[in-house]
């Protein structure tokens, strides 16, 4: 093809895809295997030692994984990107790069609650200990940093608040420290919004949501932004240092600016296993080929239906960032101008007891634990994706017992108001 610089929406149905070489089939073929056949001895043993791309076992690298890979780097602006089983597998990775037993790292109160628990639960198990600041208020990152710190992490649009994170304020900060940033682009997608060139320095999706889109597959990625020093300080060692299981070889020195993706590939993708099916990755990279126009259709329904609830009597109070009276509707401007996303929450007059009744009344919104399908999602966090949370924590992460959560989906924008409508009613 000519040298030309694609936009977006041609990136997104064409990076990292061609007619397949074997067959000339022209969507992605899913590579149903575990395993790929070597050359010659040669051949492996280059592989294994990382003198060769290629593909060796599905556990590590497969090919239909690739051109997911490539295509989320390329909607990202990332140097490259690794596809995983989850975005919380994405996420453990990421810190089982960067984290030795007894360091820390900063985050954002305001997460998603299955992110809250595994930092608060599962990493401290490792020895990662997370401190939380408040990402309404940058400068607590600066008063949360100690020689121990070794990272940042912060949500660009927060679930389920859909709050926005003014990340080149946080980011300042990680510079200033020489940590990473890394931030969770899930509910924004690089359509809306990419911290890369709002400062972050590692990117992580949970693709089971609007990349994928269609609420039928699990999958998560990290993206590399080749642009961390990781020989700073000498606190990247997995990074910086010689390592034993690849003969001495320093992945930052052969690598550059991809070795955190390569490194989280050869080493915590190797080791811990958390691989994505192939054809999870065939329909996550066939879902966002329509990125752009999910993402407008969704942002558009959100306002509509933001807008209806706000006008409704038995609505005490909507939390969208896309309102022009809400509080963060100066940093949607800013960060992610085409849209607000279409996660938000909003209360009723009637509090946790009207909210319940609402939830359980829906009839074409489905009440589940998801957001980011096509169709339109409920749930009421505090008795579900938040429950392990605190009163305090439930405060702090917008998540408090009267709080009802809307992922809002690319129906007739009519029908989903109809439907909340008939259940506020019932
Ligand atoms: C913002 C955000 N990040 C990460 C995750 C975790 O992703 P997964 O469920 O794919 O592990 C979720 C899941 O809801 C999420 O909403």
């Amino acid at each position: 093809m000519s040298e030309r610089e694609f936009g977006f929406d041609t990136l997104a149905i064409h990076a990292g895809a061609q007619p397949d070489p074997a067959t000339g089939a022209r969507a992605t073929p899913i590579y149903q295997t575990t395993s790929f056949v070597f050359d010659d001895t040669q051949h492996a043993a280059d592989l294994f030692a990382l003198r060769a791309f290629g593909n060796i076992y599905t556990r590590i690298m497969n090919p239909t994984q690739a051109v997911l890979e490539a295509k989320v780097a390329a909607l990202e602006e990332g140097t490259a990107a690794l596809a995983v089983g989850s975005g919380h597998a994405a996420q453990l990775l990421v810190f089982q790069l960067l984290l030795q037993p007894g360091d820390e790292f900063i985050a954002a109160r305001q997460l998603y609650g299955g992110s809250i628990n595994q930092f608060n639960h599962s990493f401290k198990s490792f020895g990662w200990n997370v401190v939380w600041a408040d990402a309404e208020d940058p400068a607590s990152f600066e008063a949360a940093l100690s020689d121990k710190t070794k990272a940042i992490f912060i949500e660009s649009i927060a679930n389920p608040g859909g709050r926005i994170t003014d990340m080149q304020a946080i980011a300042k900060i990680a510079r200033k420290a020489d940590v990473p940033l890394i931030v969770d682009n899930t509910l924004a997608t690089p359509y809306l919004c990419k911290p890369l060139d709002h400062g972050a320095n590692i990117v992580v999706h949970s693709l089971t949501k609007f990349m994928g889109g269609h609420g039928n597959s699990m999958g998560g990625v990290i993206v590399d932004g080749g642009n961390f020093d990781w020989s700073v300080g000498d606190k990247y060692p997995l990074l910086s240092e010689p390592n034993a299981s690849y003969n001495g070889m320093i992945l930052y020195e052969t690598f550059g600016n991809i070795a955190f993706a390569i490194a989280a590939r050869v080493l915590g993708l190797r080791d811990l296993g958390p691989a994505i099916s192939p054809t999870n990755a065939f329909n996550i990279l066939t879902g966002m080929e329509t990125l752009s126009l999910r993402m407008q259709r969704h942002c558009d329904n959100a306002l509509k239906v933001a807008e209806w609830l706000a006008a409704h009597d038995e609505v005490a109070w909507v939390n969208y960032a896309g309102l022009k009276d809400n509080a963060h509707h100066a940093l949607h401007k800013k960060y992610c101008p085409k849209g607000a996303g279409a996660v938000f929450t909003f209360g009723l007059k009637g509090g946790y007891d009207m909210g319940v009744k609402v939830v359980s009344n829906v009839e074409l919104i489905s009440h589940l634990a998801n957001v980011g399908d096509t169709r339109s999602l409920i749930i009421h966090p505090a008795s579900t994706t938040h429950s392990q949370l605190s009163p305090k924590q439930l405060e702090q992460a917008g998540a408090t017992p009267d709080v009802v959560r809307l992922s809002i989906g690319i129906e007739d924008a009519d029908d989903i108001i109809a439907d909340l409508a008939q259940a506020m009613k019932a």
